[in-house]
């Protein structure tokens, strides 16, 4: 009692300072990966690997410091972060900051792409489809979000930090509605919708009140580029933080402006922005709601939509993420941050871990238990983002004794891994699976992050619309009870430092649809999960070093690579590097689709951060301007081997005029590296002839509009 009396008085000054200004620094660099020949991380597709780049990828870094306490928010775009990726930035961090930024401090969210090249994680269940870990991916990831920290180290000013929130619509849908209908009614009817629909600002400004960042967090997947796309995207979170940067940023180019807008990934897990109904490719009926079955077996059922192909939809909804985030920008409605920072950081070990539940139905209480990670039978159905390739079903909760005897040769699971896993029929038991090393992790990174009133809960997976809204509560109400104002607000931060698949409530893990099937430390997952953010808000209330938990393995010396590297590069016979094969018309005009192809390397030889592989450039005054980089919604860069034995290849860049594109002189040039077949990799420049784009004709096309005179595919 009095231990908890000198606790409350201890929590209540922590609560009560009101801090006056805060030092907070923002910061973007560019982790573009390896755009060519790697596969994509997030539909598990083998046949899709890079042959170019729409838009690159960025990490967007934020510090705040109350003078006490220093944390850090990163949101990149990338599929996910893994522990062996996290550690290995806090390294290159400590190398040169010392103990400034640690595990503790440091959180870092991925936006969930699934247009990235992968191969990123150390798991072997992550990599199978990369063949194996891809070192180039890894360094483009680590480099570049070390660095956007550094950047955002080196801007640090003093500062305010606000937060507002809005509801946005017509941008997400439960894709497993009928998971979500097995939670509770009275707690279904607490909500209006089904999947989240707030978006939460947290913006930044100088004393003066000049913009600096902001970070917007909506649940959505990043999947409105589907898994026929080869080109390196970060789909439509990663779009809305260009168009909101450039509305900002005037006239530098992405990743170059002062203001930072981050668009980052939440409770996403059963969220998806094909805002179409589901429907079978072949006969174009309606799918089954529960099992996302089509009446025969090799008819796949596929979400997709707002727009009228993929691009058009990414464009759709990241131009209304960043409208939304526009609006609140300028609402006057935001509340100014006041209190400490703070944050609490422990890794734990999952399969080991009790908690008690409270079960509704049979209203008693029990101790329930992690499990070792394991994968069900509905995982290899995929989703109506991207289905599976074998013909298994959503809402699979009976076995099969032809794919469990497969199972079996990898691990078999012991009659307590089935017991542990309940209604989810094990089809991998990769908990087992110890060859040639770790499958999946069993250590998660937990982590909670705090900026005056708003609390970041940085959650190792994807939680489900209702998990997170638990999570929410459960954070919210441990931090009140312990003397934090009643305003504070609690944000999932979701694919957050460790990968760790899937968290549903224990009532939709019970559906056994692709979330349910995948979340792997069994039908509490979220119940530990609630007890340990519990644990570790009062280990931040408290701001005391807690116990940091059981460290990760280090997975680095074991991962495998059976990626082939570029043999070598030579132009086709006759030519060299850069020349030019198809020339781009001599008069343009907006709405033309301009075309130009160039003699090329792999430009898997040189990722070119910060720079680009082609420029638009315009004449003015007898220079050359730069009009758009690669890293425009306007331009597409693509790329393709001619001939494997003699190491030719061609590559296109593909510029859509917009109407507000200036008349005059235009030229391209296509940037690259080849890789000589006695060794060495150099550089290239290709140019095009000179081209005119001619006065546009009357459009209602302008950057922020959202309309287009033609479709770019
Ligand atoms: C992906 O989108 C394209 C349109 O951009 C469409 O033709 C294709 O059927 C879609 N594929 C899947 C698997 O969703
Ligand atoms: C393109 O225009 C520039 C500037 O006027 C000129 O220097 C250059 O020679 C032109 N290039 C070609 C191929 O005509």
């Amino acid at each position: 009692m009095a231990r908890a009396l000198i606790l409350a008085s201890v929590l209540l000054t922590l609560f009560a300072v009101a801090v006056a200004d805060y030092n907070v620094g923002v910061g973007i660099a560019d982790v573009t990966g390896p755009p060519t020949e790697i596969t994509f991380m997030g539909y598990a597709q083998m046949r899709q690997r890079g042959r170019g780049l729409h838009l690159r990828q960025f990490s967007r870094a934020f510090i705040v410091d109350d003078g006490k306490a220093r944390f850090v928010f990163v949101s990149v775009d990338c599929g996910m972060i893994g522990n062996g990726l996290r550690s290995e930035v806090v390294e290159a961090l400590r190398a040169r900051y010392g103990d400034l930024y640690t595990e503790r401090n440091v959180m870092i969210s991925g936006t969930h792409t699934h247009s990235g090249p992968g191969g990123f994680l150390q798991d072997i269940l992550f990599d199978l489809s990369t063949l194996g870990f891809v070192k180039d991916t890894f360094e483009a990831l680590v480099g570049g979000i070390a660095l956007s920290i550094h950047r955002a180290h080196q801007s640090m000013q003093k500062g305010r930090v606000f937060v507002v929130s809005g509801e946005l619509r017509d941008v997400s849908k439960n894709r497993s509605p009928t998971a979500y209908m097995n939670n509770p009614e009275s707690e279904r009817r607490k909500y209006k919708d089904n999947v989240d629909k707030t978006m939460v600002q947290m913006r930044f400004v100088t004393t003066d009140n000049n913009p600096l960042g902001a970070i917007n967090w909506y649940a959505v997947h990043a999947t409105s580029m589907n898994n026929t796309n080869t080109l390196v995207s970060s789909d439509n979170l990663g779009y809305a933080a260009i168009v909101m940067e450039k509305r900002m940023n005037g006239r530098a180019h992405p990743g170059k402006g002062a203001f930072v807008a981050a668009f980052a990934s939440s409770n996403e897990g059963d969220v998806t922005p094909n805002t179409q109904t589901p429907r079978c490719q072949l006969s174009g009926r309606p799918c089954d709601v529960h099992t996302s079955a089509c009446p025969t077996r090799r008819d796949q059922c596929v979400a997709s939509g707002p727009g009228r192909d993929m691009f058009d939809s990414t464009r759709i909804i990241g131009m209304r993420l960043a409208d939304k985030a526009w609006e609140l920008w300028g609402s006057t409605s935001a509340v100014e941050m006041k209190g400490p920072v703070g944050f609490a950081h422990q890794f734990v070990d999952m399969p080991t871990q009790r908690a008690t539940y409270y079960d509704e139905k049979t209203r008693s209480t029990k101790t329930v238990r992690g499990c070792l990670p394991a994968m069900g039978y509905s995982f290899a159905a995929g989703t109506t983002d991207g289905p599976g390739s074998f013909s298994f079903r959503q809402g699979t909760t009976s076995d099969n004794p032809l794919w469990n005897a497969i199972r079996d040769l990898l691990a078999e699971p012991t009659p307590d891994d089935i017991e542990c896993h309940g209604a989810k029929p094990i089809l991998l038991q990769t908990g087992s699976m110890t060859f040639p090393f770790e499958w999946q992790p069993r250590i998660v990174s937990t982590q909670l992050g705090q900026v005056g009133e708003l609390v970041m809960a940085c959650v190792p997976g994807e939680f489900t619309t209702m998990s997170g809204r638990r999570m929410r509560i459960a954070v919210r109400d441990a931090l009140v009870a312990l003397g934090a104002p009643e305003s504070t607000q609690v944000v999932i931060a979701g694919l957050c430092n460790t990968y760790s698949d899937y968290i549903t409530t224990p009532e939709e893990y019970e559906v056994q649809r692709y979330e349910g099937a995948s979340t792997i430390f069994g039908p509490h997952t979220l119940t530990l999960y609630l007890a340990q953010y519990r644990r570790l808000a009062e280990y931040m209330a408290r701001g005391e070093h807690n116990d940091p938990g059981p460290q990760p393995p280090e997975l680095m010396n074991d991962v495998l690579s059976l990626q082939t590297p570029v043999v070598y590069d030579s132009p086709k016979w006759g030519h060299k590097f850069g020349d030019v094969l198809l020339q781009p018309p001599e008069v343009v005009r907006a709405g033309d689709l301009v075309t130009a192809t160039f003699v090329a390397g792999n430009p898997r030889n040189d990722v070119r951060h910060g720079m680009t592989y082609l420029t638009v450039e315009r004449l003015e005054n007898n220079r050359w301007v730069i009009e758009a980089t690669d890293a425009y919604w306007e331009t597409k860069f693509k790329w393709e081997r001619t001939s494997t034995i003699l190491g030719t290849s061609e590559a296109t860049v593909l510029w859509e005029v917009g109407p507000n594109t200036p008349p005059g002189t235009y030229r391209i040039r296509h940037f690259g590296n080849y890789k000589y077949i006695f060794g060495g990799v150099f550089e290239y420049i290709g140019v095009t002839q000179n081209f005119t784009v001619a006065t546009a004709s009357p459009s209602p096309y302008s950057y922020g509009s959202g309309r287009r005179v033609r479709a770019l595919t």
